[in-house]
């Protein structure tokens, strides 16, 4: 297994909506396994493969950062299927490292997705579970959390981030 590079804001694989996978062969459950390390090396509880520069439709998600087994959900061509209710908290994500915002989403989801052995499953997450589904969903869309947010709150943080682009401290 091998910790991958992980691409932040700014990158254009960022912005692709992802390819469906269709067919899980050798090359892709290598790929899932590093995309495990990578997530737990960050640390972090969520990570889309665009994140490590392939654009497929592969997200994880582990709240536990691997502390507690069966915690780890690998998701192939996931969907949001159904939401409930509404959440504000802060969130933050690993291609756009050292900051967080206050974020509106679901307070529940409900996920439909392929596990790595090719195998339909469908779950509800409640709070910060259901955060990550869509945070990490959005992210196979090519939308990113400052995408969801408003306003100053929206410009205060691009300004900030091109301003680490330009002094060469982002890329
Ligand atoms: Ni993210």
């Amino acid at each position: 297994m091998a910790v991958l590079p992980i691409v932040k804001f700014g990158n254009d694989v960022l912005r692709r909506p992802t390819e469906p996978i269709s067919e899980l062969d050798d090359a892709l459950q290598k790929l899932i396994d590093d995309m495990v390390e990578t997530m737990y090396a960050a640390p972090g509880v969520g990570l889309a493969a665009n994140q490590v520069g392939v654009s497929r439709r592969l997200m994880m998600i582990d709240l536990s950062v691997g502390k507690r087994p069966g915690e780890l959900y690998v998701c192939l061509n996931p969907e949001i299927v159904e939401t409930e209710g509404e959440l504000t908290e802060e969130e933050g994500c690993l291609s756009i490292p050292d900051f967080t915002e206050v974020v509106v989403r679901p307070q529940r989801a409900r996920l439909r997705y392929m596990d790595r052995h090719g195998k339909v499953q469908e779950m509800w997450g409640d709070g910060l579970m259901a955060r990550a589904m869509c945070h990490e969903t959005d992210h196979l869309n090519g939308t990113l959390y400052v995408d969801r947010l408003r306003g100053l709150r929206r410009d205060r943080i691009l300004k900030k981030i091109s301003k680490l682009a330009k002094s060469g401290m982002w890329y």
